[in-house]
């Protein structure tokens, strides 16, 4: 296989290590998340670059309610701010934004800036970015079950592939690589489902400090595993074909 067909479709990315690159720099927490956003703007263009056709970020998760209560509002002020922010740019740069998550918790101030980068962008097609926020895969897979149960689903009709038409990133192939930052080797309730058989590669570098080359070690890494989606190696199945 060349290497232009070893570029993952949808690359999933949880940018975790921003509070720690703050601390760092003995600045607030808050101040990592600012600088977060400006590395996911260059990822997302550098994913673009390289013919990635989905990213999926982790921008808030369920749990993060627990947060102190200074940081979880800075994070909602900071989603409201980057739309501001970026919102022009990702339009001129044909990225088609989506939100992921539970809605219904969200202040509405929030939900409106969220919505109107999903809405601004809705007839773009270069990249599309997923942005999760107030998500959590758990929470995902019972909202689905939820909806096929409210549609009437029997239970015997009730597959994987019917259960997926429920779930929250039904638009897209599920993610062929996953990237966590920060040093942690977790997957700390993301796309439980969708990264079923995801290729995970676990950086040190704190999500601030990600940027092109980072990104390209990463692929670099994605290209040469072998993916078997539970079946044997790409070798032993030409051995097997042969015998
Ligand atoms: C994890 O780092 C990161 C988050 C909880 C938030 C990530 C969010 C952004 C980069 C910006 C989000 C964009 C929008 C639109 C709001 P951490 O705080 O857990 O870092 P640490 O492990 O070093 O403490």
């Amino acid at each position: 296989m060349d290497s232009a067909q070893r570029v993952p479709r949808h690359i999933a990315i949880v940018m975790d290590g921003n509070g720690r690159w703050a601390k760092k720099r003995f600045m607030p927490r808050f101040v990592g998340h600012k600088f977060g956003v400006d590395a996911l703007v260059g990822v997302v263009k550098a994913c673009a670059d390289r013919g990635v056709e989905y990213v999926t970020v982790f921008a808030f998760s369920s749990e993060n309610w627990k947060r102190p209560a200074e940081e979880v509002s800075g994070l909602m002020s900071l989603a409201i701010s980057t739309v501001s922010k970026h919102l022009t740019k990702m339009v001129g740069e044909g990225v088609r934004i989506r939100i992921v998550g539970d809605r219904s918790h969200v202040a509405p101030a929030v939900r409106a800036a969220l919505e109107r980068a999903e809405e601004s962008t809705r007839h773009n097609t270069r990249i599309n970015l997923s942005v999760a926020f107030n998500y959590g895969g758990r929470w995902d897979v019972v909202q689905a079950c939820q909806k096929a149960i409210a549609d009437g689903v029997a239970p015997e009709a009730l597959d994987e592939a019917t259960l997926s038409r429920y779930m929250a990133m039904s638009f897209a192939p599920d993610p062929d690589l996953f990237i966590r930052t920060g040093g942690e080797k977790r997957v700390s309730n993301f796309l439980l489902w969708q990264a079923a058989y995801s290729e995970f590669v676990f950086s040190d570098c704190l999500w601030p400090d990600f940027g092109e080359a980072e990104l390209d070690a990463a692929l670099a890494d994605y290209a040469r595993r072998d993916r078997r989606f539970g079946l044997v190696s790409s070798a032993d199945a030409a051995a097997l074909a042969k015998a």
